[in-house]
C-alpha cells in the first residue's frame, strides 16, 4: 500500500506539533492578585496557584533552622457546601491515602467551618470522613471566608518534625462540591480532583514531581492525536469509501478512491495508535488513580481497529475471487468499520469528560461531529434523490416502450 506524500506531510507536520507541545516551559502559575494581596498581609513570601487542579492557592513561608512552617490555602468554592481540604503526607509518595488533613466545610449559611481530618486507606473505599485527631503540630488553625465571593481560605502554623526534609515534602490538596455536615463527600473523579498532590521543596517552591506539570502537556497530545487520528481522518476514510465509489463523487475510473481510502485508513491508524500508545503509558504513570471505562474502551478501539486493518492487508482490500464470499467480507468490514466509529465517538466524549479544559474541547469536537453528520447528509440526500430521478426515468422508459 502506498503512502501519499501527503501523509507523509501530514505526519511531519504532525510530529512537529508534537514536539513543540513538549518543549514547552512549564510556566508556574501566579496567584490571582486578590489571593497574593493577602498572603503579603500575612508575611508570606511565597505563593502558587494550580490552574489545573481546581485552582487551589497555596502561600507559605518556611524556616527550615526551626522547621516552621506557616501556611495559607484557598479556592473558590461556588456549591452551596462544598469544602476544601490541604495536606500533608509523610508517606513515600504525595497521594491521598495517608495524608494528615485540615478541611473546611462550607455551610449552607455561607459560613467557613473546619478541622483535622485522617485520611486512610478505609476512606477510598467508600468509609465516611470524620473529624479526628492527626499526627500534625498544628498552632493558630482558623477557617475564613473571605470577602470576594466564594472564596474560602485555610491558616495554620505547623511545626514539622526534625525528622521531616523540608526539600522534598509531599503535600496534598482537594476541593469538593458536597458535605454534610462536618463530613465532605467524595469530590469528582477527573483529573483536577486527581492531580491535587505535588512533592514541593518548601525553600523553593520548586516541585520535584513531574505528576501535574509535564503530564499536562502529554495529555493534550494525546487527546488531539486520539481526536484527529480515529476522530476525524478515519471517518473522512470512510466518506471517501461511501461517497467516492459510486458517487455522488465519481473516484472509480483508476479505483482512487480505493488508495485515498487505504491511505487515510493507514494515517488515521499511525496517527491514532500513537495517541493510545501515549495513553496507555499516561496511564500506567498514574498508580493511584485510573479512568476503568475510557481505558477499556481505549483498549477495545486500538484491538479491533488493528484487526480491521491487519485482514484488510491480509486480504489485499478485499477477495476478489469468490463472490459470495465479497459479500459476506463486505459486510463484516463495513458493520466492524461503522461500530468502530460509533465507540470512537462515544470514547472521545468520556475523554474530554476527563480533561480539566473540558469545555474548550467539547465544542470543538462537536463541531467535528456536525461537519461530517452534514457531509454525511447533503451526501445522503444527493444520492437518495439520484436514485428516484434514475427510477422515474426507467419507470418512463418502459412505459413509452
Ligand atoms: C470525602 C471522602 C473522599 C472519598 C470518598 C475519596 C475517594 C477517592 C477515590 C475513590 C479516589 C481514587 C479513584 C481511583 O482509584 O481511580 C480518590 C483519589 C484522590 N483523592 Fe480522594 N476521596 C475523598 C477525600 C479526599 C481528600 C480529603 C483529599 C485531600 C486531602 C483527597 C485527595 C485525592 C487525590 C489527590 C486523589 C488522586 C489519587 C491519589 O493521589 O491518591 N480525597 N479519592
Ligand atoms: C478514541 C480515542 C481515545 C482512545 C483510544 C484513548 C485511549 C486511552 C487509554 C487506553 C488510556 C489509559 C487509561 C487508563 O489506564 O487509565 C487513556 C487515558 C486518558 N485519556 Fe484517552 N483515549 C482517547 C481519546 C481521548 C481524548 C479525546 C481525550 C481528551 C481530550 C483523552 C484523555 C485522556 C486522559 C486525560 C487520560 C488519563 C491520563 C492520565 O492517567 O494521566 N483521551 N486514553
Amino acid at each position: 500500500m502506498k503512502m501519499s506524500s501527503s501523509c507523509l506531510m501530514f505526519l511531519v507536520s504532525n510530529s512537529i506539533f508534537l514536539l513543540s507541545l513538549f518543549s514547552f516551559k512549564i510556566h508556574a502559575h501566579r496567584c490571582t492578585e486578590d489571593f497574593l494581596s493577602e498572603a503579603h498581609s500575612r508575611n508570606l513570601t511565597l505563593c502558587k496557584r494550580y490552574k489545573h487542579s481546581n485552582g487551589v492557592e497555596f502561600a507559605w513561608n518556611f524556616k527550615n533552622t526551626t522547621q516552621m512552617l506557616q501556611v495559607m490555602v484557598g479556592a473558590r468554592l461556588e456549591s452551596e457546601t462544598g469544602w476544601l481540604a490541604w495536606g500533608l503526607n509523610f508517606g513515600p509518595e504525595p497521594s491521598m491515602v495517608g495524608t494528615q488533613a485540615l478541611i473546611g466545610i462550607k455551610q449552607t449559611n455561607g459560613s467557613f467551618l473546619g478541622d483535622t481530618y485522617n485520611v486512610t486507606q478505609y476512606i477510598k473505599i467508600g468509609c465516611n470522613l470524620l473529624p479526628s485527631p492527626i499526627d500534625l503540630n498544628i498552632r493558630n488553625l482558623t477557617f475564613t471566608a473571605l470577602g470576594y465571593p466564594h472564596y474560602y481560605i485555610i491558616e495554620a502554623t505547623i511545626h514539622l518534625p526534625q525528622s521531616v526534609n523540608g526539600s522534598r515534602i509531599n503535600h496534598v490538596w482537594e476541593v469538593g462540591k458536597v458535605a454534610m455536615g462536618m463530613e465532605p463527600k467524595i469530590h469528582d473523579k477527573n483529573l483536577q480532583s486527581y492531580d491535587g498532590t505535588e512533592i514541593i521543596d518548601l525553600q523553593t517552591g520548586i516541585a520535584t514531581s513531574i505528576r501535574a506539570a509535564r503530564r499536562h502537556q502529554a495529555r493534550i497530545a494525546h487527546g488531539i492525536l486520539n481526536i484527529i487520528g480515529w476522530g476525524v481522518i478515519l471517518p473522512i476514510g470512510v466518506i471517501i469509501a461511501r461517497y467516492f465509489k459510486k458517487g455522488p463523487i465519481h473516484w472509480n475510473e483508476h479505483e482512487q478512491w480505493k488508495n485515498a481510502h487505504a491511505t487515510c485508513q493507514t494515517c488515521g491508524y499511525i496517527i491514532g495508535a500513537t495517541g493510545w500508545a501515549l495513553g496507555i503509558w499516561l496511564g500506567t504513570r498514574s498508580k493511584y488513580y485510573s479512568f476503568p471505562q475510557h481505558g477499556a474502551f481505549g483498549i477495545s478501539i486500538f484491538t479491533f481497529a488493528t484487526l480491521q486493518y491487519m485482514q484488510t492487508l491480509a486480504l489485499r482490500l478485499k477477495p476478489r475471487t469468490n463472490d459470495e464470499l465479497n459479500t459476506y467480507w463486505s459486510i463484516y468490514h463495513l458493520s466492524l468499520g461503522y461500530a468502530l466509529l460509533t465507540v470512537i465517538c462515544v470514547n472521545i466524549f468520556k475523554g474530554i469528560r476527563i480533561m480539566p479544559e473540558e469545555e474548550k474541547w467539547r465544542p470543538a469536537y462537536i463541531a467535528v461531529i456536525a461537519s461530517f453528520a452534514f457531509i454525511f447528509l447533503v451526501f445522503e440526500i444527493i444520492n437518495w434523490l439520484k436514485f428516484k430521478i434514475d427510477e422515474l426515468a426507467k419507470k418512463k422508459d418502459s412505459t413509452s416502450t
